[in-house]
């Protein structure tokens, strides 16, 4: 393939980057991050090299739900800043080669929209059909997302007279997008955004609203509720031919086939892999890689163009709802014992760090396993200097805390009095004093400096984003030994994510002694024996890239 065939897929070989506005750094003292703030540190992200910045929603909310409860699909929140502000931060990332994707949150609004209080106040309301009512709420109802808070998706309304769904907060009522109105309110919202000079957006709750296009009233209404997602992306695609959709579908690797539109590729763009990242943590709870390779063989075949995005920890819980009861309960057990540490019954409020005692060669093999594993990764801001959570902020606040800069007061986020944070800072043994950017920077043998090798490596590997996964056969279940190959470069990674050092024999079918497994994250090769077999040693929790080279090779290593 020529490059100038792969480089409008940008998003195959993207590094994202996810952040907050409110908790990354704030420019004016106010206590609140905002748009000024992060327009100042698109240098440190572009230094780091991530390409793809996402932003979690700046929209104007009353924060019941951090941001993802919106009163206003066209504004910015005051606290960030104006969209002149939002202009000028995407324009600069822009300008250093990165693009901007934002939250699109359409499966609800905030009960304090104008639709909402319209809707509300009248049967006759133009935007009462805007949500979803019912006199009676249904008998077999879908279980609530949030069961601490909620014990049902109805709430019954004083002003309206009848219930209306919401799958999550009770002050976050369902859009009803079986109504053509509302979806011509989607199109119009995402225009908006795309003219306003963003890439695509990452897509809230995709199976949720796809699922009401289904209830309207009691009848199917629209009849393939995958035409809607298909129609959303053939809009996007006339407005910004390469812009993106990464959805939010936490459901089995079948079933988000159907969300990528199968193998026509014509959906979502991209998907989160939900399962490999429960799968993988399962895998380090046991120091046994098996759960994760299979969580990786079974995502089924995708068009070339649609994309898995890899995450260790995103803002939400670290979810682990596609487990078995006995499966949750051994990662439970390994890394969020306490009852503060977890949430829903099914997740986990802490950061990786902490949840491996800070062992740098376990953190550190799960980051290689992250940019080596199949897919475009998504890193979650903190995670590049190994950021903790703080536990008392409670639930999934705990690992949405401010950006730890420097060892100065509120960790170089703000100069405002602590008490007025957008969140409280980490303390304790992850706490600014002991984990931040500054001192990270001056160090060559930090995390963040590790990190950067990782993005340098990822983005010099296309086979990454693009090559075909193969899992390597060896005898060790504590070893993920997998290959990417494209065109004609292959990488091999082998991860131990066990404490032994070991010998990992390789068997690499169609090389002999003329290739040579050159090591890209350190100075090393390993010579392949004429029968295409090849030694590899790992320490404790080691890993290791190998770039099969052969003698006419003229890539860079
Ligand atoms: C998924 C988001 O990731 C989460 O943070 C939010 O609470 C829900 N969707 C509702 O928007």
């Amino acid at each position: 393939m020529r490059v100038s065939d792969t480089s409008d897929l940008w998003w195959k070989t993207a590094v994202v980057y996810c952040l907050d506005v409110e908790t990354f750094l704030d420019w004016n003292g106010d206590g609140t991050g905002d748009l000024q703030g992060l327009a100042q540190r698109i240098d440190y992200l572009n230094s780091l090299g991530v390409t793809c910045l996402w932003l979690m929603p700046f929209y104007p909310t009353p924060d019941r739900d951090d941001g993802y409860d919106i009163t206003d699909f066209y504004g910015v929140d005051s606290r960030l800043g104006t969209h002149g502000d939002l202009v000028e931060a995407i324009r600069t990332a822009k300008d250093r080669g990165m693009r901007v994707i934002a939250d699109l949150v359409v499966n609800h609004t905030s009960h304090r929209h104008p639709w909402f209080r319209s809707a509300r106040a009248s049967r006759s309301s133009p935007y009462r059909d805007y949500y979803v009512w019912r006199d009676e709420p249904p008998a077999d109802q879908t279980a609530p997302t949030f069961p601490d808070q909620e014990d049902s998706v109805w709430t019954y309304d004083e002003r309206a007279g009848q219930h209306y769904l919401h799958r999550f907060y009770r002050q976050q009522p369902d859009l009803n997008v079986a109504n053509p109105a509302v979806r011509n309110e989607i199109a119009k919202v995402m225009g908006f955004w795309l003219e306003m000079g963003l890439s695509g957006f990452r897509v809230d709750a995709v199976p949720f609203f796809l699922e009401t296009l289904g209830v309207d009233g009691g009848e199917v209404s629209f009849p393939e509720p995958h035409e809607y997602l298909r129609a959303l992306r053939s809009f996007m695609g006339r407005r910004v031919g390469d812009a993106v959709l990464l959805g939010e579908v936490n459901l089995p690797h079948e079933e988000q086939l159907k969300f990528f539109g199968g193998t026509d590729g014509d959906e979502l763009t991209m998907q989160f892999d939900f399962i490999a990242m429960q799968q993988m943590y399962l895998s380090l709870a046991r120091r046994d890689a098996r759960p994760l390779a299979s969580a990786l063989l079974s995502r089924p075949t995708t068009s070339p163009d649609s994309q898995w995005a890899t995450f260790v920890r995103n803002h939400d819980e670290l979810t682990l709802d596609k487990l078995s009861e006995a499966e949750r309960q051994e990662v439970f057990d390994a890394f969020g014992p306490e009852p503060e540490m977890q949430v829903y019954g099914r997740g986990l409020t802490r950061r990786l760090p902490p949840m491996l005692n800070g062992d740098p060669r376990r953190i550190r093999m799960v980051y290689s396993l992250l940019f080596s594993l199949p897919g475009t990764p998504v890193l979650f801001y903190g995670e590049e200097i190994g950021m903790g959570e703080n536990l008392a902020a409670g639930g999934r606040l705990a690992v949405r805390t401010p950006m730890q800069w420097t060892a100065q007061k509120n960790g170089g986020f703000s100069t405002a009095a602590p008490s007025r944070l957008a969140g409280p800072v980490v303390e304790g043994g992850f706490s600014p004093e002991h984990v931040n950017v500054d001192a990270q920077r001056r160090d060559p043998d930090s995390l963040l400096h590790f990190m950067t090798l990782l993005i340098r490596r990822y983005r010099d590997c296309p086979e990454l984003g693009w090559g075909r996964f193969a899992v390597l056969e060896q005898p060790y279940d504590a070893v993920l030994a997998h290959s990417c190959t494209w065109d004609s470069a292959c990488l091999i990674a082998v991860h131990n994510l066990g404490p032994e050092p070991l010998t990992v024999p390789l068997t690499l079918a169609g090389l002999d002694s003329s290739a040579t497994l050159v090591d890209l994250l350190c100075h090393g090769s390993t010579a392949v024996a004429q029968n295409g077999s090849a030694e590899i040693m790992l320490e404790g929790y080691g890993f290791r890239w190998l770039r099969v080279v052969h003698p006419d090779d003229r890539r860079l290593l």
